[in-house]
């Protein structure tokens, strides 16, 4: 028998790894499983976070480039993003004892900010340590991705995304973060997403529920 806890899983990667996708699969397997389950994402997840979301997401897009955001202001704004979603979302489910799927957290901005942008790590170190309230993800999935794979995935979107306006050399520098960060830890999974089979959310579920105890 499941026994009820608060958990938290996050998924991390690039433009085009597959995290999205993947996460979606993972919450309706614990959905069918009757495990009560949250899918949110960052920046977003609140109809505040949401807001400044489209925010961040605008001045990717806008064409005049002098008025741009500063990369400060660039990086509060998904501080102040995460701000509301811990606040008002991800916190209140796990003292519900929910599990929480989360589509990017805190390492999106080691490895856009600190290591795509050289904004100050201890700039967001102090600010997290104010607005993390404790939370910790259980588990964190870092999908690993060729460049050719999420070229193909994301040529396939209808909706305009940021891969365009950056060079694949940031890309590049962001997934080497990413791995860099797992590789530290014990809770950090990096497993590869390039191919297009049911292999990788076969995984997914299965360490998952090792964790959960889950059957
Ligand atoms: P998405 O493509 O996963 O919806 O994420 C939107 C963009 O936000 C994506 O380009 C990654 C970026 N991002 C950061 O740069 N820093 C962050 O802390 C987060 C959460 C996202």
């Amino acid at each position: 028998m499941y026994k009820k806890k608060p958990f938290f899983i996050v998924f991390e990667g690039v433009e085009g790894c597959g995290k999205s996708f993947q996460s979606k699969k993972l919450f309706n397997k614990l959905k069918k499983n009757k495990i009560e389950t949250i899918l949110t994402r960052e920046p977003g997840g609140t109809k505040s976070s949401e807001l400044i979301r489209n925010l961040i997401l605008k001045d990717y897009f806008s064409k005049n480039s002098k008025e741009k955001f500063d990369k400060y202001t660039d990086t509060l704004l998904y501080l102040a993003a995460r701000n509301e979603h811990i606040k008002n979302k991800i916190k209140p489910a796990l003292l519900k004892k929910k599990v929480v799927i989360c589509d990017r957290f805190i390492d999106s901005t080691i490895a856009y900010q600190v290591d795509g942008k050289n904004v100050d790590i201890k700039f967001i170190n102090n600010i997290h340590k104010k607005i993390l309230r404790g939370i910790k993800p259980n588990i964190v999935f870092i999908l690993k991705v060729s460049k050719n794979s999420s070229k193909k995935r994301l040529k396939k979107r209808k909706t305009k995304n940021r891969y365009d306006n950056f060079a694949q050399s940031f890309y590049t520098r962001a997934q080497r973060s990413f791995i860099k960060i797992a590789n530290k830890k014990k809770n950090y999974f990096i497993l590869n997403s390039s191919l297009n089979d049911n292999s990788l959310e076969i995984k997914i579920f299965n360490i998952v529920k090792k964790y959960l105890q889950i059957k």
